[in-house]
């Protein structure tokens, strides 16, 4: 039987309040936390958290590949949608799929010919992508079966989940210790939280790859949506989305989203940088200071009236407009995902990091301990 972990400590809580001469308020639990069984991955059980709060959002998670699966949000009028494109079990999740909701690591986005060199020593990757390294390798995080706990907040529980990697997994260096913890608050939002060490210096870039629909996973192309970029630069790429090392200014160029504009104004104009990624698939130079959490990005889709809102404290953006989903991937109801059917906004460091000593360090060193926070606050607004 699934007993919300939520509602049992509110019933324990309350029983032993009973017991108590003195007069306690009750303290409401704006969220509940519920476990089943997902599935097996290679023969061990993989789990799904579904969170509720009590304001009409459910998020899922599931500790293979940490992927956040289901963000079930209300629209102006209160009616609730999926907004994350995915799939319905796990086996979709285990099959091949772009990163749909994944975490992804070690290092989010590519770099350059899958090498590096960190004292004086270069490192050799995987090349899953052309001739660069994308996304954490072959086996990245995406692909691991990450242990979970819940654990509490003032909101009511959130759920952690922790992955170990060895020490030249990947080709990395170090043994990684990495948690993300996945809470919902009671006001529509989901809070990420990262945290990492290791016993060796390495390089490190962790991101969530969310793929969001406002109208409904599913429910056709992103184009409509009208997203603002908290960002006067970006980083142009060469054919390979491998950036140049420059910091480009988006002014008077269809990288320009410091005021409303709707993803499919500009997407297929003839300029060098759209034409290279296919769309936007460019990593944006947020403003503001690293380190502290500011808003990044909202979009507003305006059938529903939903809105997001993106936090980070980290330094970029990767605005991907799902510009090579070509339909052959089958999600969540049947419905097979085509060009532009999502939108991602993955906070992270800049591509190709490692390679490129003029952007923000990601050398991650024995006794420090890495720690970012991502929010996806959800809102509703009439036309
Ligand atoms: C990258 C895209 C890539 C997608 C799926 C995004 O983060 O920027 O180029 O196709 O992930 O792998």
């Amino acid at each position: 039987m699934k007993i919300p972990v939520g509602f049992a400590v509110a019933v324990l809580a309350l029983s032993m309040l009973a017991g108590c001469a003195a007069k306690k308020e009750e303290v409401p639990v704006s969220v509940t936390l519920e476990k089943s069984e997902f599935g097996l991955v290679d023969g061990k059980p993989a789990q799904l958290y579904v969170l509720r709060n009590t304001n009409g959002m459910e998020i899922a998670v599931t500790n293979y590949g940490a992927h956040l699966t289901r963000v079930k949000t209300p629209d102006a009028k209160g009616n609730v949608a999926d907004v994350v494109l995915g799939f319905d079990s796990l086996e979709g999740y285990l099959g091949k799929h772009p990163y749909m909701g994944a975490t992804v690591g070690r290092y989010a986005n590519r770099i350059a010919k899958g090498r590096f060199t960190l004292n004086e020593k270069e490192y050799r990757l995987a090349t899953n992508n052309g001739p660069n390294a994308l996304h954490g390798g072959l086996e990245g995080f995406d692909k691991k079966l990450w242990s979970a706990e819940e654990v509490p907040t003032n909101d009511g529980p959130a759920v952690r989940f922790t992955y170990v990697s060895p020490d030249g997994e990947e080709g990395y260096p170090g043994t990684l210790t990495v948690s993300v913890t996945y809470s919902l608050k009671a006001d529509n939002q989901i809070q990420i939280d990262y945290r990492a060490t290791t016993d060796a210096d390495t390089v490190l870039n962790v991101t969530n790859h969310s793929y969001f629909n406002l109208a409904g996973a599913g429910k056709g192309s992103i184009l409509d949506h009208v997203v603002t970029i908290n960002a006067d630069r970006f980083t142009p790429v060469d054919s390979g989305l491998i950036p140049t090392g420059e910091l480009r200014q988006v002014d008077a160029t269809p990288f320009d989203f410091r005021s409303p504009v709707a993803i499919g104004a500009r997407i297929d104009a003839n300029e060098e940088q759209i034409k290279l990624g296919g769309g936007y698939d460019h990593n944006f130079v947020l403003n503001g200071d690293t380190g502290n959490l500011r808003l990044a990005a909202r979009v507003k889709e305006n059938t529903s009236g939903r809105v997001l809102e993106v936090l980070t404290d980290q330094p970029g953006l990767q605005f991907y407009t799902g510009n090579f989903l070509d339909g052959s991937v089958t999600g969540k109801g049947g419905t097979a995902y085509g060009k532009r059917f999502g939108f991602c906004l993955e906070t992270q460091h800049f591509p190709d990091s490692p390679n490129r000593a003029v952007f923000p360090s990601v050398v991650l060193k024995p006794g420090d301990t890495f720690t970012s926070t991502t929010v996806y606050r959800f809102l509703t607004e009439s036309r």
